[in-house]
């Protein structure tokens, strides 16, 4: 297959997590949720080896929630680049003391907010975690006894109520959808005019719910009009069972292909660099 032209929207990779390193075409980078080394029982599940020394660029961080496995790594990447951190306003303050950063360079966003910045367009959605049995004080317990978790007990527990989702827009109009945890009305941007061309997707509930997962999110992405879905989050099932998160992304194309939907999955090798690009291929 030849192609005739093509213009590439951004670079981008898949980390670890919910964690994405993007390069936009004009040289500006946003890294969202970083973590891609740990002590602990994170190690295990994070690429071998890499380091923040990997990470090419950050003048953007943005993070979906203040759980350790969104923020594992936002101290050093903070020491390193100086981003800009962008967060919800409730966990500004707490984020800004954990990791010592500096106060301005929080920028903290609200639920259904429009943000410009260098090189793209933010639109912050409210979103929700995948349930979680505990009640404020077994929170805060849980998270203290967890040293190889990042931030306070508190931080943690916040990481819990306070969880958003963006749709980006680059300077040439290509947008992508950002949804961590439950789709909390998400879907219904997913359809229409303002819909994103591609979505980067935590599954449909923890990694522990294994039964029917590939049906549950193609049930999900075949009701989204979007042409492109990366999985992300999935790393448990890369590490403990490779076979099985490797046919749930086959199957979710399959169903897909059965059913008639355009929208392909597309399940990216982790730290691997690709590019989305708008392109002319001869049919
Ligand atoms: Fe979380």
């Amino acid at each position: 297959m030849s192609t005739l032209a093509s213009s590439k929207a951004f670079k981008f990779r898949w980390i670890n997590g919910q964690c994405f390193e993007f390069k936009l075409n004009n040289g500006k980078t946003v890294l969202t949720d970083p973590w891609f080394s740990g002590g602990g029982s994170m190690a295990s599940k994070c690429p071998p080896n890499f380091t923040v020394d990997d990470i090419e660029g950050a003048d953007y961080v943005f993070l979906n929630h203040t759980h350790g496995d969104h923020t594992a790594n936002v101290g050093e990447v903070y020491q390193k680049f100086h981003p800009t951190i962008i967060c919800h306003s409730a966990v500004a303050m707490e984020l800004s003391r954990c990791f010592d950063i500096k106060l301005t360079s929080i920028y903290p966003v609200d639920y259904e907010g429009t943000y410009y910045f260098d090189g793209f367009m933010l639109e912050t959605h409210h979103a929700t975690h995948h349930a979680q049995p505990s009640n404020y004080s077994e929170t805060i317990d849980r998270f203290s006894g967890r040293t190889d978790f990042a931030g306070s007990p508190e931080l943690n527990a916040m990481g819990s109520v306070f969880n958003m989702n963006f749709i980006l827009t680059t300077d040439q109009g290509m947008r992508v959808g950002f949804i961590g945890g439950n789709d909390d009305g998400m879907l219904k941007r997913m359809i229409g005019k303002d819909k994103p061309n591609i979505v980067l997707r935590n599954k449909m509930a923890s990694s522990k719910h294994k039964e029917g997962a590939a049906e549950k999110f193609a049930d999900w992405f075949s009701q989204a009009d979007i042409q492109l879905l990366v999985p992300m989050h999935y790393e448990t099932w890369l590490t403990d069972d490779p076979e099985f998160s490797k046919q749930v992304h086959v199957d979710m194309n399959r169903i897909m292909r059965e059913k008639g939907f355009v929208g392909r999955v597309a399940p990216m090798e982790r730290g691997k660099w690709y590019t989305l690009d708008l392109s002319i291929n001869e049919a």
